[in-house]
């Protein structure tokens, strides 16, 4: 179920919701993110790192598929599967260990469909005029979706 959709008018909105959604999370969640290239994905990461006590930068993962950092003794994984096309069994036994114990961010998630774990919450990041994005928050848990909404109230129209 979605949460009515939130309005994000720069970086710095994106990144104060995702660190509501942060918060809220624990090891073993993980949350997918979707949109276009370029639409705020990784900014909504970096949000969610910081407030979970990442210090070093988050940026897309180039070289590899995946980010690891501990934070506060918590595991916080970023993943893009944008180059994947479609993940094999055996390309899953690399990734696996990304989300153990983790909270885990994929970007390009559905080239993980039938593999990746059940995501938490899902980010479906869209593009407005200019700056502004319209970020919507998906969820089966409509505790931790409710919970949100009141937390983000002032983002929705
Ligand atoms: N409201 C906004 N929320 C997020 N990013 C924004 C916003 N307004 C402008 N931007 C800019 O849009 C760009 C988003 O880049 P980002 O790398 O986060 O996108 P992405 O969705 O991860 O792209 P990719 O698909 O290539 O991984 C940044 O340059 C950021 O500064
Ligand atoms: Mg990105």
């Amino acid at each position: 179920m979605a949460d009515r959709p939130l309005t994000s008018l720069s970086p710095a909105d994106t990144e104060a919701i995702a660190a509501e959604v942060a918060a809220r999370l624990e090891p073993g969640d993980s949350v997918w993110l979707r949109g276009e290239l370029g639409v705020g994905k990784t900014a909504f990461v970096r949000g969610a790192a910081r407030a979970l006590g990442v210090a070093q930068p988050v940026t897309s993962p180039t070289y590899t598929v995946g980010n690891r950092y501990v934070a506060n003794g918590v595991s916080v994984a970023h993943l893009d599967l944008y180059r994947s096309s479609g993940i094999t069994i055996e390309e899953w036994a690399d990734l696996e260990p990304y989300f153990e114990d983790a909270i885990a961010f994929v970007e390009w998630p559905d080239a993980g469909a039938g593999l990746l774990p059940d995501p938490r919450v899902t980010v479906d990041i869209d593009h407005l005029q200019g700056d502004a994005r319209l970020i919507t928050l998906s969820c089966d848990d409509s505790g931790l979706l409710n919970a949100l909404a009141a937390a983000l109230a002032r983002y929705r129209d």
